[in-house]
């Protein structure tokens, strides 16, 4: 037996929800650029689940079942409210909030299509009002309930603010959004179908996957993004901090990938976003450092900025809490989590790869009394 460290390059299913060919990135074989450029996350979420665009009134009965399923029972909000607040990060908060969700639900443990589609409006619709709700509580303030004539993205930051977003945060939410949605099979859909291929619940394998997404190799990055942005401080000791981390060997947030070889096809959409609201804003420090960053370790170590680069002043210029960027992220990447769950249970089987051992060798048992 050989293995692969890091299952690199081993490819684990087939699946029909998006690939990465070529360093370039599809959703169910349209081209990512398409889709962030025309198209609202609630298309794109039904293109994932359903293989083809929605027309008109598609669109519209899907929007509407989103908007419709978004509230949470009220026992989740005072949970959240009991958690040890000051200590508790919002992707924890989230992940516990989600399995709890499943308590709610007297359906939760069916593996049917038709029931297993029910539940993926469910939890695509909750996970955005669990993020602003949490975010809410932390602050002793009361979770909003959502508009029914908003949109996913608009409702998202008026769960969060309050206030209605003005149409350029609503675009650029949106847009990341559809960035986000999903990604091949990275880690955290892996994780998911590892989950549900023992043909345990929907709630576990979005539990499980927002698990793997909070780490900092994988979504959890983001938010470091940030944190060494406020560090550096300012665009002058960009130089001497980044090499600081080369000579301790230390990772650069939001730089490399796994898969792609010549950039990240998200990273360019998120940097022109970040600019824009730069812009919009008048505060371009973050968005110049990031350029600055991007400029020093491309040039040094030709590592190019990945989804998580980016995302990170842009979310920043949003007024966006740093620790809910990644949390932000779950919102987005459920869709695909859902999608994936749901080829899954279509077409499952026992996921159970092998190890190849390293351990010692045959040894003899040795006596409790005699070691
Ligand atoms: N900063 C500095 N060096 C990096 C790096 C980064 N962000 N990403 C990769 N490298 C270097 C590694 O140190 C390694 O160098 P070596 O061969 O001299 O040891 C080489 O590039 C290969 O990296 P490796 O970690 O083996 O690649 P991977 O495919 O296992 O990991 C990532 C991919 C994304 C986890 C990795 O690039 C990373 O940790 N990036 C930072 C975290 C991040 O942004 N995650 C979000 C991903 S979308």
């Amino acid at each position: 037996m050989s293995q692969t460290k890091g299952l690199e390059g081993v490819v684990a299913t087939t699946s029909s929800v998006s690939s990465i060919i070529d360093d370039v990135l599809t959703y169910q074989g349209y081209h990512i650029d398409d889709l962030a450029e025309k198209s609202s996350f609630e298309e794109v979420v039904y293109l994932l689940w359903n293989g083809q665009l929605p027309n008109k009134e598609e669109l519209q009965s899907f929007s509407q079942q989103l908007v419709e399923n978004m509230e949470v029972p009220e026992e989740i909000f005072n949970y959240m409210k009991a958690y040890p607040i000051a200590d508790v990060h919002p992707m924890a908060a989230l992940r516990t909030a989600v399995s709890q969700l499943g308590l709610y639900d007297a359906e939760a443990d069916a593996s049917d299509i038709e029931t297993a589609k029910r539940i993926a409006v469910k939890l695509q619709a909750k996970i955005a009002t669990v993020v602003t709700g949490f975010a809410r509580i932390r602050e002793g303030k009361e979770p909003v309930a959502p508009k029914k004539d908003l949109s996913f993205a608009a409702n998202f930051l008026y769960m969060l603010n309050g206030e209605q977003p003005n149409e350029t945060a609503t675009d650029a939410f949106n847009k990341a959004l559809v960035l986000h949605a999903d990604h091949e099979l990275n880690a955290s859909t892996f994780t998911a179908r590892v989950c549900v291929a023992t043909l345990s619940d929907f709630y576990s394998g979005i539990t499980a996957a927002i698990g793997a997404l909070k780490g900092p190799l994988h979504g959890g990055a983001n938010e470091r993004v940030m944190g060494m942005l406020s560090e550096i401080d300012t665009p002058e000791n960009v130089d001497s901090y980044i090499q600081d981390m080369f000579d301790k060997k230390e990772k650069v947030m939001g730089f490399g990938h796994r898969v792609y070889k010549n950039g990240d096809p998200r990273a360019k959409h998120l940097r022109e976003m970040s600019k824009k609201l730069a812009d919009i804003t008048g505060e371009d420090k973050w968005y110049e450092m990031s350029l600055a960053v991007e400029k020093k370790v491309t040039d040094s170590k030709g590592l190019l900025p990945n989804v998580d680069f980016y995302s990170a002043s842009m979310y920043h210029s949003l007024g966006i809490d740093h620790d809910l960027f990644t949390p932000i992220f779950a919102v987005s990447r459920v869709s695909g989590w859902n999608a994936h769950i749901l080829e899954q249970y279509s077409d499952n089987r026992l996921i159970r790869p092998r190890a190849e051992y390293v351990g010692p060798d045959k040894r003899s048992y040795v006596p409790l009394e005699e070691r």
